[in-house]
């Protein structure tokens, strides 16, 4: 009989497993945007294709982001890219636009022309949606692409990256000027983690054949970018997304060497902070957090964190892996507003 418990006990475990993934899944699916809200991205991105090609007939708009790289929520705002050829400087070019959109009935126009990344904010009134455009970053645009392909590859992705999203939004850690992470920071740690299951969830694109390649600001953009062909790639790994959530915060709450090592996407594997020379702190880049960029190498997303902002965000990895190891509700749990 006492066989008997122990199996019961194992039932019980594996309904548990069971009944938390379903929950997992249903959290997903609630935050998948529906088909609708495409449409409207696209109205709206006629629009300013309008507007725009009025006064600069070459120039180009790409969505790049969260609306493009398939990691956005319902409701989400466009992050947008005019691509130009002029020579005037981006000030000029972002205040003349703003100028433009001002007077076609768009709401809340405003040039930030002094922000890191400079950028024209509006609201359309016809669909609801917030817009930021950009000029000329182009690079967004290919990492966007990246991502995209990425997801592409295995389902887990996504649906591990909605939940960690989700998740860094309810407790306030996607504040880059708070010094917590960005969102595009957060997918790229979900892409190293899962190139680091074993069996692996997914390959390393840049360190196979490259199939598509651009080259931007003397970067070098290159990869694997059939993606098709590597639908089953992660299927000797059979984890559910329950696992994978649990499994990523143990990793950055108690499994990540935080004082010597990198997450590195572009190498599918972790590199050391000495080979990037990212050991010592240079102006404002401290390093605490390490997460290279897959294409511009020297840039490390973790540079908005401070040596507050690093115990937050720590702190919150293991409050969440200790919800996901004892608590009985965890996908309750993990998204209390803080
Ligand atoms: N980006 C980047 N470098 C950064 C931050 C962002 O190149 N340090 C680019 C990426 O192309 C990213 C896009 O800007 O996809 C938007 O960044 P972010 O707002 O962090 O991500 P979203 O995917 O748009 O997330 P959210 O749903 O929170 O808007
Ligand atoms: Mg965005």
């Amino acid at each position: 009989s006492q066989r008997m418990r122990m199996l019961k006990r194992q039932m019980e475990c594996r309904n548990d497993i069971h009944r938390l993934n379903a929950a997992f899944l249903a959290i997903y699916q609630s935050l998948i945007p529906p088909e609708e809200e495409r449409a409207k991205q696209n109205q709206l991105l006629a629009l300013l294709e309008k507007l725009v090609c009025k006064e600069w007939p070459e120039a180009r708009l790409y969505l790049y982001g969260s609306c493009a790289n398939s990691f956005g929520v319902s409701k989400s705002d466009i992050d947008v890219c005019l691509a130009i050829n002029e020579d005037i400087n981006k000030s000029e070019i972002l205040l003349k636009l703003a100028d433009i959109l001002q007077s076609d009935n768009l709401q809340n126009v405003q040039a930030l022309t002094r922000a890191r990344v400079p950028i024209v904010k509006l609201m359309d009134p016809g669909t609801g949606i917030s817009c930021d455009i950009c000029i000329n970053n182009v690079l967004a645009v290919v990492n966007t692409k990246l991502l995209r392909d990425y997801a592409k590859i295995d389902g887990r992705l996504r649906q591990l990256a909605f939940i960690v999203k989700h998740w860094a939004k309810s407790r306030g850690v996607n504040e880059t000027y708070q010094g917590t992470l960005s969102s595009y920071a957060y997918v790229l740690m979900c892409i190293h983690f899962l190139q680091q299951r074993r069996p692996a969830i997914l390959p390393c694109l840049q360190g196979m054949e490259t199939t598509y390649s651009v080259t931007v600001d003397d970067i070098e953009c290159a990869y694997f970018d059939q993606v098709e062909k590597l639908r089953n790639f992660g299927s000797a790994n059979k984890e559910t997304v329950a696992q994978l959530v649990w499994a990523f915060f143990n990793y950055w709450a108690y499994g990540h060497d935080y004082a010597n090592s990198v997450i590195s996407v572009r190498t599918g594997s972790i590199i050391s902070k000495r080979e990037k020379d990212w050991t010592r702190r240079i102006g404002n880049d401290r390093h605490l957090i390490c997460i290279e960029d897959p294409f511009e190498t020297s840039h490390d997303l973790g540079r908005v964190v401070d040596k507050f902002s690093i115990r937050v965000l720590r702190e919150e990895f293991e409050r969440a892996a200790d919800i996901m190891q004892y608590d009985p509700n965890p996908c309750v749990t993990l998204f209390e507003p803080y």
